[in-house]
Protein backbone atom coordinates (compact mmCIF):
# COMPACT_ATOMS: atom_id res chain seq x y z
CA UNK A 1 0.00 0.00 0.00
CA UNK A 2 1.23 3.29 -0.56
CA UNK A 3 1.50 6.12 1.31
CA UNK A 4 1.30 9.85 0.14
CA UNK A 5 1.36 13.13 1.95
CA UNK A 6 -0.39 16.35 1.60
CA UNK A 7 2.06 17.58 -0.06
CA UNK A 8 2.13 15.33 -2.73
CA UNK A 9 -1.47 15.26 -3.52
CA UNK A 10 -0.88 19.23 -3.86
CA UNK A 11 1.66 18.54 -6.79
CA UNK A 12 -0.90 15.96 -8.11
CA UNK A 13 -3.51 18.59 -7.89
CA UNK A 14 -0.88 21.13 -9.59
CA UNK A 15 -0.05 18.97 -12.29
CA UNK A 16 -3.98 18.43 -12.82
CA UNK A 17 -4.70 22.13 -13.20
CA UNK A 18 -1.57 22.35 -15.38
CA UNK A 19 -3.32 19.72 -18.18
CA UNK A 20 -6.64 21.13 -17.51
CA UNK A 21 -5.30 24.44 -18.77
CA UNK A 22 -3.55 22.96 -21.40
CA UNK A 23 -6.65 21.64 -22.77
CA UNK A 24 -8.99 24.60 -22.36
CA UNK A 25 -6.28 26.23 -24.27
CA UNK A 26 -6.60 23.49 -27.36
CA UNK A 27 -10.36 23.67 -27.38
CA UNK A 28 -10.02 27.48 -27.61
CA UNK A 29 -8.16 27.23 -30.92
CA UNK A 30 -10.73 24.24 -32.08
CA UNK A 31 -13.93 26.51 -31.70
CA UNK A 32 -15.02 28.75 -33.76
CA UNK A 33 -18.08 30.25 -31.66
CA UNK A 34 -16.92 33.45 -30.13
CA UNK A 35 -19.51 33.26 -27.15
CA UNK A 36 -18.36 29.56 -26.36
CA UNK A 37 -14.47 30.59 -26.95
CA UNK A 38 -14.84 33.43 -24.40
CA UNK A 39 -16.42 30.37 -21.51
CA UNK A 40 -13.63 28.24 -22.29
CA UNK A 41 -10.80 31.22 -22.18
CA UNK A 42 -12.75 31.98 -18.76
CA UNK A 43 -12.09 27.96 -17.97
CA UNK A 44 -8.20 27.84 -18.75
CA UNK A 45 -8.12 31.38 -16.82
CA UNK A 46 -9.94 29.73 -13.73
CA UNK A 47 -7.40 26.58 -14.04
CA UNK A 48 -4.54 28.96 -13.56
CA UNK A 49 -5.66 30.59 -10.41
CA UNK A 50 -6.37 26.91 -9.02
CA UNK A 51 -2.71 26.59 -9.60
CA UNK A 52 -2.19 29.69 -7.67
CA UNK A 53 -4.35 28.83 -4.82
CA UNK A 54 -2.46 25.41 -4.47
CA UNK A 55 0.90 27.17 -4.81
CA UNK A 56 0.34 29.78 -2.24
CA UNK A 57 -1.45 26.91 0.04
CA UNK A 58 1.84 24.88 -0.16
CA UNK A 59 3.82 28.21 0.28
CA UNK A 60 2.72 29.95 2.68
CA UNK A 61 1.38 27.04 4.82
CA UNK A 62 -2.06 27.91 5.11
CA UNK A 63 -3.21 24.57 5.77
CA UNK A 64 0.10 24.13 7.76
CA UNK A 65 -1.98 23.11 10.89
CA UNK A 66 -2.49 19.88 9.39
CA UNK A 67 1.21 19.45 8.18
CA UNK A 68 2.51 19.23 4.79
CA UNK A 69 4.27 15.99 5.38
CA UNK A 70 0.54 14.16 6.89
CA UNK A 71 0.39 11.10 5.30
CA UNK A 72 -2.63 8.68 4.17
CA UNK A 73 -3.79 5.55 1.88
CA UNK A 74 -3.81 6.29 -1.30
CA UNK A 75 -4.96 3.08 -2.70
CA UNK A 76 -8.24 3.35 -2.14
CA UNK A 77 -8.24 6.99 -3.68
CA UNK A 78 -9.05 5.86 -7.69
CA UNK A 79 -6.85 8.21 -9.04
CA UNK A 80 -4.91 5.65 -11.36
CA UNK A 81 -8.57 4.70 -12.87
CA UNK A 82 -9.14 8.30 -13.84
CA UNK A 83 -7.16 7.77 -17.11
CA UNK A 84 -7.95 10.76 -19.71
CA UNK A 85 -7.68 11.26 -23.16
CA UNK A 86 -4.69 14.23 -23.11
CA UNK A 87 -4.74 14.60 -27.11
CA UNK A 88 -7.09 16.09 -29.19
CA UNK A 89 -6.74 14.75 -32.68
CA UNK A 90 -7.66 16.40 -36.09
CA UNK A 91 -10.41 14.25 -36.87
CA UNK A 92 -12.34 14.75 -33.23
CA UNK A 93 -15.36 17.13 -33.67
CA UNK A 94 -15.57 19.87 -31.12
CA UNK A 95 -18.82 17.90 -29.44
CA UNK A 96 -15.88 14.97 -28.76
CA UNK A 97 -13.46 17.10 -27.45
CA UNK A 98 -16.64 19.23 -25.30
CA UNK A 99 -17.34 15.57 -24.25
CA UNK A 100 -13.76 15.04 -22.89
CA UNK A 101 -13.73 18.26 -21.10
CA UNK A 102 -16.69 17.23 -19.06
CA UNK A 103 -15.12 13.82 -18.41
CA UNK A 104 -12.42 15.63 -17.60
CA UNK A 105 -14.03 18.32 -15.19
CA UNK A 106 -16.11 15.41 -13.56
CA UNK A 107 -12.58 13.93 -12.37
CA UNK A 108 -10.93 16.45 -11.12
CA UNK A 109 -14.38 17.37 -9.17
CA UNK A 110 -14.03 13.51 -7.71
CA UNK A 111 -10.33 13.87 -7.37
CA UNK A 112 -10.50 17.15 -4.88
CA UNK A 113 -13.98 15.37 -3.08
CA UNK A 114 -11.86 12.14 -2.12
CA UNK A 115 -8.99 14.52 -0.79
CA UNK A 116 -11.84 16.43 1.04
CA UNK A 117 -13.02 12.67 2.20
CA UNK A 118 -9.02 11.97 3.27
CA UNK A 119 -8.36 15.32 5.65
CA UNK A 120 -11.89 15.21 7.27
CA UNK A 121 -12.48 17.96 9.57
CA UNK A 122 -9.22 19.61 8.65
CA UNK A 123 -8.57 23.11 7.48
CA UNK A 124 -7.66 21.45 3.75
CA UNK A 125 -10.58 19.38 3.66
CA UNK A 126 -12.58 22.54 3.21
CA UNK A 127 -10.20 23.68 0.76
CA UNK A 128 -10.66 20.83 -1.39
CA UNK A 129 -14.39 20.46 -0.92
CA UNK A 130 -13.86 24.44 -2.32
CA UNK A 131 -12.01 23.18 -5.34
CA UNK A 132 -14.41 19.83 -6.09
CA UNK A 133 -17.41 23.01 -6.30
CA UNK A 134 -15.59 25.27 -8.70
CA UNK A 135 -14.94 21.76 -10.95
CA UNK A 136 -18.96 21.06 -11.20
CA UNK A 137 -19.27 24.71 -11.96
CA UNK A 138 -16.81 23.96 -14.87
CA UNK A 139 -18.34 21.14 -15.92
CA UNK A 140 -22.11 22.55 -15.90
CA UNK A 141 -20.61 25.38 -18.44
CA UNK A 142 -18.98 23.32 -20.83
CA UNK A 143 -22.35 21.28 -20.50
CA UNK A 144 -24.02 24.72 -21.49
CA UNK A 145 -22.13 25.07 -24.75
CA UNK A 146 -21.94 21.06 -25.31
CA UNK A 147 -26.16 21.98 -25.39
CA UNK A 148 -25.83 25.15 -27.36
CA UNK A 149 -24.14 23.38 -30.37
CA UNK A 150 -26.22 20.34 -30.38
CA UNK A 151 -29.43 22.17 -30.20
CA UNK A 152 -28.21 24.25 -33.57
CA UNK A 153 -27.34 21.20 -35.50
CA UNK A 154 -30.83 19.84 -34.89
FE1 LIG B 1 -9.25 23.28 -11.61
FE1 LIG C 1 -11.87 22.75 -13.97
Amino acid sequence: MSEITLKKALEDALDKEQKAHDFYMKLYDLLSDLGAKAIIKELAEEEVKHREMITKAMETGKIEHIGLDTKFYTTDLGIAQMVLPQVITEDMSVQDVLRIAMKHEDNSRIFYEKLAEKFAGSEAEEFFRRMAVEEANHRNKIQNIYDDIVYDEN
